[in-house]
């Protein structure tokens, strides 16, 4: 199976190496690729079981590389089966981890018109020390307006790897079904 991740401060790939982890438990090898360093070549994801994606949000989109890779290769993830993982700090509240509930993944999945056999969200990682002066001030003000943490000093890793988890159990067992249809 192909495990794809698109992230800028590191809580994606985090977060792709522990379900590549995981899968290696579970014999099944799946080491992560960074989409920002190359797209996997056609003929590579015609042949997996699976494809799973693992994106970062910045500023109400995914990050563009993950936009790119969903736009180019349409055709052939719609044939499935896909995981699409949506990393992002509106996930940390209750109902907004799943396609549904979470207005980015959402969009994301009716622009691309991709029905992925499991879609959802996951909190990420909120570093204001990391980030340049403005992005801190406009996060910071996002905060505010949705009560989460504002001290600019503070570094909250929001991301529940009990959920992490529960993602890679999903992958392994969509992949175990996947890997009965061929
Ligand atoms: C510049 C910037 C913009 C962000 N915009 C959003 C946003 O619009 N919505 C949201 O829920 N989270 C937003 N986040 C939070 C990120 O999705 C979160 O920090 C995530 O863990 C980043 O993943 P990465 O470490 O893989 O890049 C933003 C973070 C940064 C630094």
């Amino acid at each position: 199976m192909l495990l794809l991740y698109a992230t800028r401060d590191g809580q994606s790939r985090r977060i792709a190496a522990h379900i590549a982890a995981r899968l290696a438990e579970g014999g099944i090898p799946a080491p992560p690729h960074d989409l920002a360093v190359a797209f996997p070549a056609p003929a590579d994801l015609a042949a997996a079981p699976l494809v799973a994606v693992i994106a970062a949000v910045r500023y109400g989109r995914h990050l563009p590389e993950a936009e790119r890779f969903l736009a180019t290769h349409r055709e052939l993830l719609a044939r499935g089966p896909l995981v699409f993982v949506s990393v992002n700090l509106t996930a940390r509240k209750p109902g907004k981890d799943t396609a549904e509930g979470n207005q980015y993944l959402r969009k994301l999945l009716a622009r691309h018109r991709l029905t992925p056999a499991f879609a959802t969200a996951v909190a990420g990682r909120l570093d204001y020390p990391r980030y340049t002066w403005l992005d801190r001030q406009i996060i910071r003000f996002i905060m505010k307006l949705t009560g989460g943490p504002t001290d600019p000093q503070s570094c909250v890793e929001f991301t529940s790897w009990q959920a992490v988890d529960r993602i890679a159990a999903r992958i392994a067992d969509l992949h175990g079904e996947a890997g009965h249809l061929t």
